[in-house]
């Protein structure tokens, strides 16, 4: 029973009250004994929350032998929870298959693709592609469907758990067979294939489907379009479990929707979260922050993309943290202001939920030094009080939940395939970092105070004045259509190096680089030229390049050269080029410039594309603006970037909630965000 998902939120049963944010955390009450529980429900209420994740790794409780299940605990504490007033998103509980499973059928264990069994002991042990592991699981839903799905406490389901964080890649028999399948499904026969794969290359040319295997250790690089394409078919296993649990809940419970917690965040690239996003009902999200220079930028990337790909509509944040982690090497406790800042920043871009891993913090396994919304400390901690703060905060924003994210002038486009593509080994540098590239030019948009939304490719570009590419590697006839379609419109479209280099088949583009792109860049690469790593170039316009050069051809008269390089051998040669096409232009840049070297030619492409930051200009870099909004009501979300306080002289409006700062405008003085701090103004 397959439907096309149109968005839907939580549930609400008949005695909800007005919708507003959902706060709350995954919650883990089998870790505690029952009185703990009675305090937890009045803490939750103390707090503000009004939603847990429930049941995410309760398999060993609920079924604890092949033939016994035991709901009677769960039974009890959800209606506890509906008692006290909060609502359950429940797990379908198959994250973790309990010890009992893998010792009746370890064959469910994943492969290494050096053979290697991964064994169970921590979680998430399973195949993708293992029949008997998706046996077991869809048993395991159809159980929980059948005696909560009438529950009044439930508002959605969420289907297991951060599908592929540790299991996205699996190179078992199973998989190798589930591979065959899917790769018969995409070229319909051994030659092509054949063609595809490029085969006759090191006399690789398969004659039956039965030859073919995942990229297992090989002698030396596996064929590029054979990892590329494994790294799709991986996406899409796992994207088919969850379209299998989801099955069972449709049919079971049609009018509950479902969810599964995405990790659009940092470097987790294995599952392609824009085609995921079509199979849910409301996207999640789980964003951790690593700490560092750019650690608040990317949370806002992120958060913007996550945006993107729930379609503009309101997304769900499923966790993050509301102080230190347990698994980076220093894990870092949050400072004054942060926890409400980074809370808010998803809410900036569009969550409608705000949730924490977790509520109560463990006091044994794995993650006991994970903060939560109750620290070890309990509830008379600095930790506790913000939450609730925090809580009551969301509480005076009601009226912004479910508006939608009012779309910027200029965007990023991010591509999975050609992030996936890019950093693939045998190539010209083992060095870029293709999610880095993207980064950087976000964070120069955010210092130079210009909003721009982060788009996935084949999200529409036409409304966009500005459009950055960077290393679109994989562009496929129909991408390098569109974009010479939006460039002719006016649109002005910024790439970089390793762009436009080869088509879906990862083969290259003949005839010069960057291949797909070079007329409507009117420019010519006849080989690239990266740098060792720790060698820089310097450009006329003060910039340093890293990681990149290329010796580039002007092949257009009207292209015009926005920088040169002036050291290193393209020493006088063009490093950053603009072609004007129209109204609209082409530009490429060449080289690495890095966060704050991308700024100038940034703010230099902006203005010959006529978009410039909303905010006054002395806030502008300090101060992150995202816009949400209904009808013709627009929310301002100004999230205070630095440490110092900042004045915003101008913002007018009603003052919605203010986390730290003053509101000096009926005397005559400029509203103030103190350090760290987020203000949110009706306007
Ligand atoms: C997530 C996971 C949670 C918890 C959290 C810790 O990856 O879904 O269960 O482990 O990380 O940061």
């Amino acid at each position: 029973m397959t439907r096309a998902p149109s968005p839907r939120w939580l549930r609400r049963p008949h005695d909800a009250p007005a919708p507003g944010f959902a706060y709350g955390a995954d919650y883990n009450p089998e870790q505690w004994p029952r009185e703990v529980w009675h305090e937890d429900i009045r803490l939750m209420r103390e707090a503000g929350v009004n939603i847990v994740s429930l049941a995410i790794f309760s398999w060993a409780r609920i079924q604890p032998a092949p033939d016994v299940w035991e709901f009677g605990w769960l039974d009890e504490i959800m209606d506890l929870l509906h008692a006290g007033g909060i609502s359950v998103d429940l797990a379908t509980a198959t994250a973790s298959p309990p010890p009992w499973l893998t010792t009746l059928h370890p064959e469910i264990l994943p492969v290494g693709p050096h053979g290697e069994t991964v064994w169970p002991g921590a979680r998430q042990h399973w195949r993708p592609t293992s029949p008997v592991f998706r046996t077991y699981a869809l048993k395991l839903a159809t159980k929980m469907a059948e005696r909560y799905g009438d529950h009044p406490a439930l508002v959605a389901w969420h289907v297991s758990n951060e599908l592929g964080c540790h299991n996205i890649y699996d190179f078992s028999d199973d998989a190798a067979r589930a591979f065959r399948i899917w790769l018969a499904a995409r070229y319909g026969t051994v030659e092509a294939l054949n063609h595809a794969w490029g085969t006759d290359f090191w006399s690789q040319r398969y004659t039956e489907w039965g030859q073919i295997l995942p990229p297992r250790l090989a002698a030396s690089h596996p064929n590029p379009t054979q990892q590329l394409d494994f790294k799709r078919f991986s996406s899409d296993a796992l994207k088919e479990h969850l379209r299998a649990e989801r099955e069972v809940l449709y049919r079971l419970t049609p009018e509950v929707p479902v969810t599964t917690n995405f990790m659009v965040m940092g470097e987790t690239k294995g599952m392609h979260y824009a085609d995921w996003a079509r199979e849910v009902d409301f996207v999640s999200n789980d964003h951790y922050v690593h700490p560092g220079p750019q650690g608040l930028d990317e949370l806002s990337f992120s958060a913007n993309l996550t945006g993107s790909i729930a379609g503009g509509h309101p997304w769900f944040l499923m966790e993050h943290s509301t102080s230190a982690v347990n698994w980076q090497p220093v894990n870092l406790a949050k400072r004054e202001g942060e926890l409400a800042r980074d809370s808010l920043l998803h809410v900036a871009h569009g969550a409608d939920a705000v949730c924490y891993f977790q509520w109560r913090q463990s006091a044994a396994g794995a993650e006991k030094y994970h903060s939560a919304m109750v620290p070890h400390a309990g509830p008379d901690s600095e930790v506790f009080r913000s939450v609730t703060r925090l809580g009551a905060l969301l509480g005076d924003l009601s009226e912004v939940a479910g508006s939608t994210r009012r779309p910027a002038r200029a965007a990023i486009l991010f591509d999975w395939e050609s992030w996936w593509a890019s950093e693939q080994d045998s190539h010209p540098s083992s060095l870029l970092r293709y999610r880095q590239e993207a980064l950087d030019w976000y964070s120069a948009f955010l210092a130079l105070g210009v909003r721009a939304d982060v788009v996935h490719t084949g999200a529409e570009l036409a409304g966009y004045d500005l459009v950055v590419a960077p290393v679109l590697h994989v562009v496929p006839r129909a991408l390098a259509k569109e974009l010479n379609s939006f460039v002719e419109n006016g649109g002005h479209l910024v790439t970089t190096y390793f762009s436009g280099v080869v088509d879906e088949n990862d083969h290259a583009w003949l005839g010069g680089y960057p291949g797909a792109l070079r007329d409507l860049l009117g420019i010519r690469i006849e080989e690239f030229a990266p740098l060792p790593d720790g060698r820089s170039v310097t450009l006329d316009d003060g910039s340093t390049g890293t990681l990149w050069t290329d010796p580039i051809t002007l092949t257009d008269d009207t292209v015009e050269v926005l920088a040169s390089y002036t050291s290193g051998d393209r020493a006088g040669r063009p490093a950053i080029t603009r072609r004007a096409v129209g109204r609209g232009s082409a530009a490429y840049v060449s080289t690495r410039l890095g966060a704050e070297g991308v700024r100038g030619v940034l703010a230099r492409l902006l203005d010959g594309a006529g978009v410039s930051g909303e905010l006054p200009a002395p806030a502008r870099g300090r101060v992150e603006l995202a816009v949400r909004g209904h009808g013709a009501t627009d929310y301002w979300f100004l999230v205070n970037r630095t440490d110092e306080p900042v004045e915003l002289p101008g913002v007018d409006g009603t003052l919605l909630a203010l986390t730290a700062g003053a509101d000096q405008r009926s005397a005559g003085q400029p509203l103030v965000l103190g350090p760290r701090g987020v203000a949110v103004v009706r306007r």
